[in-house]
């Protein structure tokens, strides 16, 4: 079951689109790329947390199938059940990541691949700086999200009313740096994912150090 999630507009919106999600943007090469760079960088059996798992593919599924021990969080219950069929060897944890405890550097790695777009920006700041103290000291945090001005933006994704909140790519950095992390490389592109009716969506990928 969930643990404290009431109804959250997240989780609605990614309960309704389920595995539709993988298939739409499992062409993005940069999300490969960074998950590349990440497996890199890993020593063997790192600790990585994936925050907003989704379906497990391809983060998830990566990394375990890389010998890390992973463990995924996501707020929306359907794709718990997704993820957890589809990566055994990872755990997965049905959680508002808002509000789950995080034992200070206890993880090697934690990915964050654009599940911060339903938070506020205050909410988006002090869950980076959370995440970077989660991190073991030279960790890697690795970010994805869409590098818009936005907040609290009506947009209608992959046929679910959402609502949008981001920051543009040099305020995004600053969220980052702010939280005493180092960027060690950006990666902006444009995608435009494999749905009826998609747009092309800025992409900004930062691979980040503690
Ligand atoms: C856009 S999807 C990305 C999924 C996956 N990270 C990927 O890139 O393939 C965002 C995911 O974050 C989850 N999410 C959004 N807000 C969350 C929160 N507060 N706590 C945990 N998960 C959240 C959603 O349910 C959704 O599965």
């Amino acid at each position: 079951m969930a643990e404290g999630h009431h109804h959250h507009p997240a989780a609605e919106a990614f309960d309704a689109i389920g595995a539709d999600y993988e298939t739409a943007f499992a062409g993005s090469a940069a999300h490969h790329a960074s998950l590349g760079r990440l497996l890199e960088r890993l020593a063997p059996h790192s600790a990585v947390l994936d925050v907003g798992s989704g379906t497990g593919r391809p983060t998830a599924q990566a990394l375990a199938a890389a010998g890390h021990r992973v463990l995924g969080v996501d707020v929306s219950p359907v794709m718990v059940e997704l993820a957890s069929e589809r990566v055994p060897g990872a755990s997965f944890r049905c959680a508002d990541i808002r509000e789950l405890p995080l034992a200070e550097e206890s993880f090697d790695a934690v990915c964050v691949y654009f599940s911060l777009l339903q938070m506020s920006r205050d909410e988006q700041r002090s869950l980076v700086c959370r995440l970077a103290g989660a991190l073991k000291p030279g960790g890697h945090l690795v970010l994805a999200t869409v590098p818009l001005d936005v907040e609290g933006v009506s947009a209608v994704f992959m046929g679910q009313e959402v609502r949008v909140t981001s920051f543009g790519p040099d305020a995004f950095r600053a969220l980052v740096t702010g939280a005493g992390l180092s960027v060690v490389r950006a990666q902006e592109t444009v995608f435009t994912p494999s749905h009826p009716g998609a747009v092309p969506e800025p992409h900004l990928f930062l691979d980040c150090r503690r």
